[in-house]
């Protein structure tokens, strides 16, 4: 199974016709002689456990594996410090930075300083509407909802239950990325709601991706809606959780699919569970490795062609968007058989029953 999830990787690098070298063909021999020296901003640790426990973790790996200097720091959801450490990067030297924006105005003035400077500028995972960032790296975020809208409506087939009602509980408004996985279940949901198949129920955004904030939502979702509602589009595995915790509360956890996204530990604990339905597997090993050559080849004066852009606006960012994977219970374990988390992670007292039941081994 191991090789499976590699190979959906790798086509994922394929498709986007791999990173070649281009060479410099800027002139600039001046950024040809600079030392690489990498930046990062992750933006927070509580909407997602991958910032901390993914993306640190992988990029770390891909840094030291290539010998450059690096310097990751998180700005904990404040836009403020995420202004401060890009100053301090950019003075410290950095010749690379790669920023997780937390909206796409401060991500913007960040990027567009950091140009000013010399210093080379990537979009990491979320795209700054209007930025100046050199290159995206990402995955296809529209086929991450698309699998999240698929995956709902399989479980949903499986509940047999007669025109469910589906509500929605979407990512922070201010992420470029909700915006795109809305696209991807709505391309899938909205048809058989346009057609009574389904019925849309409550639908609301949750700021900053808030995942306490998100049971609030939910509560107030499931009083609006009489209590019937009958499946939940989760765009991640912390908004999942949040769903399932009122669930659990109503005793409703296990009747009501709901999605999620990232393969988090605790997601993957509520799949084996029956209490999630899915979640979407994005290989962050993939995605920080990506984003690594192109700052290290950057840093050298170097083009990269990533083979395909990504349209902002009138601009067209040269992009890598890797494919994501969705992940049900009998596949919990390519999660593991990947490394992206370990089944001691996962398979804690209360589920080694279900990790077993699962063919965890
Ligand atoms: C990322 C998701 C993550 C969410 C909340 C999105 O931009 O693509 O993986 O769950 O932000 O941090």
């Amino acid at each position: 199974m191991r090789k499976g999830i590699l190979t959906i990787a790798a086509v994922g690098l394929l498709t986007t016709g791999g990173l070649t070298a281009c060479g410099d063909d800027s002139g600039d021999k001046g950024a040809a002689a600079k030392t690489p020296k990498i930046g990062v901003i992750l933006p927070d640790s509580k909407s997602s456990a991958r910032w901390e426990t993914a993306d640190r973790r992988f990029l770390e790996e891909a840094f030291k594996a290539a010998g450059v200097q690096y310097d990751i720091q998180n700005a904990q959801n404040d836009k403020t410090a995420f202004q401060t450490i890009a100053d301090q990067m950019i003075t410290g030297g950095v010749t690379a930075l790669m920023i997780v924006n937390l909206d796409s105005g401060t991500g913007k003035a960040v990027l567009d300083k950091a140009k000013s400077q010399g210093v080379a500028t990537i979009d990491y995972d979320r795209l700054t509407l209007g930025g100046s960032a050199q290159y995206y790296v990402s995955f296809d975020n529209e086929t991450v909802g698309k699998l999240q809208g698929e995956g709902l409506s399989k479980c949903l087939t499986e509940k047999n239950v007669k025109n469910p009602v589906v509500a929605y509980l979407n990512g922070s408004p201010t992420d470029n990325n909700a915006t795109l996985f809305k696209a991807g279940y709505d391309s899938v949901l909205k048809p058989k709601f346009d057609s009574k198949e389904y019925v849309k129920g409550p639908e609301d955004a949750v700021p900053a991706w808030d995942n306490a904030q998100a049971a609030t939502i939910f509560e107030q979702q499931l009083t609006t809606a009489n209590g019937k509602i009958d499946g939940v589009l989760a765009a991640n595995d912390g908004l999942g959780n949040a769903a399932i915790s009122i669930l659990k509360k109503n005793k409703l956890n296990g009747k009501v699919p709901v999605t999620g996204q990232d393969a988090s530990t605790e997601g993957l604990q509520n799949i084996l569970a029956g209490d999630q339905c899915m979640t979407v597997y994005k290989a962050v090993r993939e995605e920080a490795k990506a984003a690594s050559d192109l700052a290290i080849a950057l840093a050298k004066g170097e083009k990269k062609d990533t083979g395909q852009t990504v349209k902002d606006g009138d601009r067209d960012v040269p992009s890598v968007l890797l494919t994501p994977k969705a992940i049900y219970k009998e596949s919990v374990k390519d999660v593991i058989a990947d490394g992206y988390v370990t089944k001691e992670e996962v398979c804690t007292a209360a589920y080694v029953k279900f990790c077993a039941e699962a063919g965890i081994s």
